[in-house]
């Protein structure tokens, strides 16, 4: 089983730039199905989960080339409108195939999609959504099936879910008439789908905001960068943070990640923003902060939460963390306090005592973001940490041990 070691106590300093975005590839990637002429998309991670992407493609008929960072996929074979069960659980977002097959075959059967242990993760959204467009949708032993043909209608999401917005606009580009979107996900990951749609010619209006309007009509071809990742850069800008010192990341997008530099800025890490580059200097020891809460963007997002507590861990002063969008957040707090942090949670809040020490302990994964945010605690404890379940962190950091060994931190990969 492979794990890290991690001989943490030192302060970070260097240079990085950003992987493409985990979660933009894979709706991109989903998305590829319906691009009539086939497409490419550059600034691929290699990453588990875009491996799992791909065979979920291969799986359904396309021809797929991976070579370096770009991955080419031609759909006109498709005929496949069965997801294998193996695949679907490797990932949440094998349900985002679900709204391109309706689009181009008018069916699907699928089972429910695996992913991180966050808490219940329905998919009541994205199928009330399809049976708005007139889709029949039926669920049985934990599998669904899917069937009709599909109309342009009004859709009011209950709330801005990032797939189900993702996984509508797919479908009603399958659809006859013209879709509208109430509450949608504004994301910018949504914003790099319907950017790489639009590259391909589909008519999709009110990119960035809560109401989009998407035309029937599918896209033809277009070849497409991936945005940077904005949830690896928070990484390891809490990385830097918690251990003090300083990083350069080009090729950034700072717009993104406002909410988490302000936060860190007003732990005491100074920021210097330009196009393209985001500088973070950090002090020895952050000061504590005021409230952080998730919540759907622009609010902190919940994916830098597990990494942002950790940085916080020897902050001088009490920080207090709300979690708002998954209810089962928070399994990464003991492994924190084993190394030493004090953290209290009660429902969705978690305070954080800032200690002066951390020590190295064994740890193991929960799942992507907490398996990170164990690593940035283990790099500010003094001693060794073994890490394991790594597997968790490469579903969606590119090598990660490189990245962090590149700003001098003291981590190995042991197989
Ligand atoms: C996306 O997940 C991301 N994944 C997640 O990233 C991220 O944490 C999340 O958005 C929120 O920003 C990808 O993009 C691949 P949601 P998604 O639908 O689309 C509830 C990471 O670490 N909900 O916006 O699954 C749901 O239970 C990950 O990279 C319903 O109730 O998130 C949750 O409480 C993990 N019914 C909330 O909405 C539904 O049908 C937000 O979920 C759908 C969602």
């Amino acid at each position: 089983m492979e794990e890290l070691i991690i001989r943490g106590g030192r302060p970070l300093a260097g240079e990085l730039r950003p992987q493409g975005a985990k979660n933009s590839v894979l709706p991109l990637l989903a998305a590829s199905l319906l691009f009539t002429k086939g497409c490419t998309l550059h600034n691929c991670p290699h990453l588990s989960d875009v491996e799992s992407a791909v065979e979920i493609l291969k799986a359904l008929g396309c021809k797929v080339a991976w070579e370096g960072r770009s991955i080419s996929v031609d759909a006109g074979d498709l005929r496949e409108d069965e997801i294998p069960e193996a695949l679907m659980r490797t990932m949440r977002s094998s349900i985002l195939f679900l709204g391109p097959l309706m689009a181009r075959l008018g069916r699907c059967r699928l089972s429910q999609p695996g992913g991180c242990v966050l808490g219940k993760r329905p998919i009541d959204l994205h199928l009330s959504g399809l049976k708005t467009l007139g889709a029949e949708v039926t669920q049985k032993d934990g599998s669904v099936t899917c069937g009709g043909t599909l109309t342009g209608g009004t859709i009011a999401l209950s709330y801005p879910s990032v797939g189900a917005t993702e996984n509508l606009i797919l479908a009603a580009l399958g659809a006859v008439g013209t879709t509208t979107i109430y509450n949608a996900a504004k994301e910018p990951e949504v914003g790099d789908l319907i950017g790489f749609l639009t590259a391909g010619g589909a008519k999709i209006y009110g990119r960035g905001t809560s109401m989009l309007q998407v035309e029937g009509g599918l896209p033809e071809g277009a070849s497409y960068e991936v945005m940077p990742d904005r949830m690896e850069t928070a990484t390891y800008l809490s990385a830097v943070a918690g251990c003090g010192g300083e990083v350069l990341v080009r090729g950034a997008v700072a717009g993104y990640l406002e909410p988490v530099i302000h936060c860190f800025a007003l732990a005491g890490c100074r920021f210097r923003e330009e196009e393209q580059l985001l500088a973070l200097q950090a002090p020895k020891r952050l000061n504590s902060t005021y409230p952080v809460r998730t919540g759907p963007y622009p609010a902190f997002p919940t994916d830098a939460q597990a990494p942002f507590m950790a940085a916080m861990l020897r902050a001088d002063g009490v920080t207090v963390i709300e979690e708002n969008i998954f209810a089962d957040r928070y399994r990464h707090v003991p492994a924190l306090r084993a190394l030493g942090g004090d953290i209290r949670t009660q429902g969705t809040v978690a305070v954080i005592h800032g200690v002066e020490h951390l020590r190295g302990t064994y740890l193991e994964a929960t799942d992507l973001r907490g398996g990170a945010a164990m690593a940035v605690g283990a790099l500010q404890a003094q001693g060794e940490s073994h890490l394991c379940r790594i597997e968790h962190i490469l579903r969606g950091y590119e090598d990660f041990p490189g990245k962090l060994s590149a700003l001098g931190a003291e981590i190995e990969i042991h197989k």
